[in-house]
Formats: structure tokens, sequence, C-alpha cells
């Protein structure tokens, strides 16, 4: 639905984006994830057929964004980081004005208005004048807007800015939403956990290259060294400690690297560097007579992982 081909555009000297290549399904939602200055709305702007690269290709849904740029256009919802409001128009007036230059016409203009506000949660405001919202609501009415036409892309420029976390969640559950109808999904942001748990890929970009791309579980797993298991059990009798016994064990086990029990007796064990099955250790848990209570593998935090994956990439 979304292809990038080497996507490059250089402002003088400066390469704001380099050779990016990117392939995105139906269904995807993309996280596109960088610091200020990066690339991410430059990126984003040429997909839109908004700026030309200066090399390479970049389709969408099929269409080069050379030479289609209508057909592009109809096919992308596209909201910028920061939009001008018009003076003098309320909500409704603002919606079914862009509603009217896509061609939406007749009844099914004011339904579809009102199905997207609805989607935003702004309905409450639909008479109410657009430069007299805050800015978080300036925000959802701009999502709203970009919903109208039913675009199959989306290319929304940190949408969660300014938002407050009511609002950040509701905005997280719209990004799954549209996931789920299958819609082709790019977000930007720099606030990495945000987009942790909403994104089936997420992309890192700095300086105007991508660095890492792929399922969100997988470019964790790249950014960390090893596996970390937590692996609480049931104490039994008071005064015996199970759990230290319980580290004891796991501290034989040729998986392990290091075992140590946190404050609060869950018993963390970092597995060496490159083990990847490690089914032996609950079992040996079990016949050793251990009732554990928990046991997984401890989630990498995206931030981390952004750090960890970015370091000393500076050029
Ligand atoms: N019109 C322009 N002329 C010159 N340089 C530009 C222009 N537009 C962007 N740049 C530069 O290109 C680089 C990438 O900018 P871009 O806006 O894509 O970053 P971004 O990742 O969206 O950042 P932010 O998180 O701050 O929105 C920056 O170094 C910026 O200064
Ligand atoms: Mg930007």
């Amino acid at each position: 639905m979304i292809e990038t081909r080497k996507l490059t555009k250089r402002y003088g000297d400066l390469i704001a984006v380099n050779e990016i290549n990117l392939s995105l399904a139906a269904g995807d939602v993309f996280g596109f994830i960088g610091p200020n200055g990066s690339g991410k709305t430059t990126t984003m702007r040429m997909i839109a057929t908004l700026l030309d690269p200066d090399y390479g290709e970049a389709y969408v849904c099929g269409k080069s964004i050379y030479g289609n740029s209508r057909e592009v256009r109809r096919l992308i919802g596209y909201m910028p980081d920061a939009f001008g409001v018009y003076e003098d128009m309320t909500v409704m007036e603002y919606l079914e004005f862009f509603a009217a230059a896509f061609r939406i016409d007749g009844p099914a203009r004011r339904k579809r208005c009102e199905e997207c506000l609805e989607l935003v949660d702004m309905s409450f405001k639909r008479d109410a004048y657009v430069n007299q919202l805050s800015r978080g609501q300036t925000q959802r009415i701009g999502l709203a807007r970009t919903l109208l036409h039913e675009p199959e892309v989306l290319l929304l420029d940190e949408p969660a800015s300014g938002l407050d976390p009511r609002a950040r969640i509701e905005i997280r559950r719209l990004l799954r939403r549209l996931g789920e109808l299958k819609k082709t999904v790019i977000v930007s942001s720099h606030i990495l956990p945000e987009l942790a748990d909403v994104c089936t890929r997420v992309g890192m970009i700095e300086k105007g290259n991508l660095l890492v791309d792929g399922d969100v579980r997988e470019v964790m797993r790249k950014a960390r060294e090893s596996i970390t298991l937590q692996i609480r059990v049931k104490e039994t009798e008071p005064g015996t400690s199970r759990t230290e016994a319980a580290a004891k064990l796991l501290e034989q086990a040729d998986e392990a690297r290091s075992v140590t029990i946190a404050d609060d007796g869950t018993i963390d064990v970092s597995l060496k560097p490159g083990v990847e099955d490690y089914t032996a250790i609950p079992q040996s848990l079990l016949e050793a007579g251990f009732a554990p209570t928990l046991f997984r593998e401890e989630e990498v935090n995206l931030e981390t992982a952004f750090m960890e994956l970015t370091k000393g990439v500076q050029q």
C-alpha cells in the first residue's frame, strides 16, 4: 500500500531523508519514530505528493507519486503537524468545507461529517467556532478532517502532540481501529512508548537514515543484548525461603548468566546472549518441587530500545 525506494531529499548540503526504503501493507500501523529534525515530516510530505524528492520513488496503492498526484491525494489522508484554521467558521462548517472539496455532496456530506466528529469524540463542539477551540480539540478536528474522504492510507504527523492523557488513549484506540479497518497508517512521534502498543511495525529514523524497521517485538529483541526472565515462586511455609532456594537452582541453569532477587521477591534471570530457548528452566523448577506463580520475559521499553539502537550513529 505504501512503498518507497531510496526516497531521498536534500536541502543544500543537508541530506534530510537518505535513501529510505519502506514497504507497508494494508492493516500495517507503522510507528515512525525519531528525534527533532530527523526527517519524519519530510518523508511524509514526499509520500503525500506535497514535496518533490530529489531521488527515489514512492508508490501509494501501486500509484507512483510522480504524475499521479491527484489520485494519490485522493487515497491519502494527511494530517500535518500544524495546520491553519479558518476564522469565523464553526466546526461543522469547517468539516463540510473540506468534505465539499472532496466532492462529498448531498445528505451524505453532513452524515460523513457527523461520523468523523463522532469518531474523534467532538460532536459536542459541532457549533463552536474553530478558532475558539483548545489546542487538543483543534488537533482532533484536524484528524476528523483527515478521515472525511475515507482514505486507504493515513499519514499522521504527531497526532498526539498537545493532547491530554485521555485524548492520547483515544488516539491510540483510533489507530488500532484504523489498522483493523485495513487502512495503512504511518504515525510519527518522538514520544516512543506512546506508539509501542498500537503499532504493528516500527521504524526509527535519525539524521535522515532509517536505522531499524520491523515488527515491534523484533525491534525490541534486536535492541536488547539478552533476554531477562522474571520468575516468582510460591512461599509454602513462613520462614523457609523458597525464593532463595529457587534462585540457587536457577544459577545452575546452563542458559543463565546472572540471577538476582528484586525487593518484591521476583527473581530476575538474565540469560546468556543469544539464548532464545529457555524451556528447560520452568521444567527444572517444577521438577525440584517449586510452584511458580510468575514466569515471563521482561518487557523491553521502546525508549531504551531506541537509545540502544541509535547509539553512536551521529554523522
Ligand atoms: N524547507 C526546508 N529548507 C531547508 N531545510 C529543511 C527544510 N525543511 C526541512 N529541513 C531540514 O530537514 C531536516 C528534517 O526535517 P523534518 O521536518 O523532516 O524533521 P522531523 O523529523 O519532522 O522533525 P520534528 O520531530 O521536529 O518534526 C531538518 O534538519 C530540517 O532543518
Ligand atoms: Mg516533523
